[in-house]
């Protein structure tokens, strides 16, 4: 089912993307201009895609009614590194017009050295993370479109035994924080959560990472809104395009389910959820990280 895992280097991966993680690893060339949008799964890879690729292009659609977003969905704008790479389509990054924006789920210690490398001139990366009790919600839903009556507890065990896809997941986390912290100008670190909570303050932070910010006359203009609104879970969930079809091996709708924080009360149980939370909690005790 392509599912497979494989622990490389610390992390479980799919087996399909290993061969590929290496390619990756060894002929990727940045520019300086790339930004690599990162994330953990099911932690608002879709919605950061979206917002990235609609504050990049503003200026060629000041008519948020004519954005190509409307049109396609975001994993059709932005390629999947991790798919790139594992297919051997490398070629296709060459033809990408700069700024480039390319995503994947790999952790940051499993990046390219031409990226993190200390002496390179390497590119950004925005990294989104999101609570592990609703990243697991999300992703339960998720596989089930691939393999109907697929266990949550077991799944759930999975994740806190760490063997779960891309995991430790905090291991995953942790890697973008510290590198955050470490070369704050190249690695931008975010939360679905306060996504949710503020939008435009996290679009401008976003905007200011990439090289692309708004100015005073665009936020009066109301550009910033115009971007939070076009890329909103509503919005994009109701477009026709994201409705049929389907992205890599999934259905394009499933890449929309319900956009909220919070879902894993309906799903788990307090003791589950004081499990998950409390691992988390002592795996990122004193990396200043506050528990997600
Ligand atoms: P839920 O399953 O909790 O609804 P990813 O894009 O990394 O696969 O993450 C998918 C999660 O992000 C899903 O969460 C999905 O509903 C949510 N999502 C997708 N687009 C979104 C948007 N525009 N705004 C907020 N959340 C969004």
């Amino acid at each position: 089912d392509g599912l497979e895992l494989r622990l490389y280097q610390g992390f479980w991966l799919p087996e399909y993307w290993v061969a590929g993680t290496v390619v990756f690893q060894r002929r990727f060339s940045p520019r300086r201009d790339d930004v690599i949008l990162a994330s953990y799964p099911k932690c608002g890879t879709t919605w950061l895609k979206a917002l990235a690729f609609a504050t990049m292009t503003r200026d060629a659609y000041p008519e948020p009614a004519q954005h190509p977003l409307l049109r396609l969905n975001p994993h059709d704008c932005i390629p999947f590194l991790d798919e790139i790479f594992a297919d051997g389509q490398e070629a296709k990054l060459e033809n990408l017009p700069s700024p480039r924006l390319m995503n994947t789920h790999l952790p940051y210690t499993l990046l390219p050295e031409s990226v993190t490398g200390a002496d390179v001139a390497g590119c950004k990366v925005a990294y989104i993370c999101r609570d592990p009790k609703d990243m697991v919600v999300s992703l339960w839903h998720f596989l089930q479109r691939r393999q109907p009556g697929l266990s949550f507890v077991e799944l759930f065990e999975h994740v806190c035994d760490g063997d779960v896809l891309v995991g430790p997941t905090w291991d995953h986390v942790l890697s973008y924080w510290h590198a955050s912290l470490a070369r704050p100008d190249r690695v931008l670190f975010l939360r679905y959560e306060d996504l949710l909570q503020d939008t435009s303050k996290h679009v401008r932070r976003l905007a200011q990472f990439m090289g692309r910010p708004f100015s005073a006359a665009e936020v009066s203009a109301g550009a910033v809104e115009g971007i939070v609104e076009l890329c909103s879970f509503e919005k994009m969930k109701g477009l026709e395009v994201n409705k049929k079809g389907s992205s890599g091996a999934y259905p394009r709708d499933a890449f929309f389910r319900k956009g909220v924080a919070g879902d894993w009360v309906n799903h788990m149980t307090q003791d589950m959820a004081a499990r998950l939370d409390e691992i988390v909690r002592e795996k990122f005790r004193g990396t200043g990280l506050e528990a997600l």
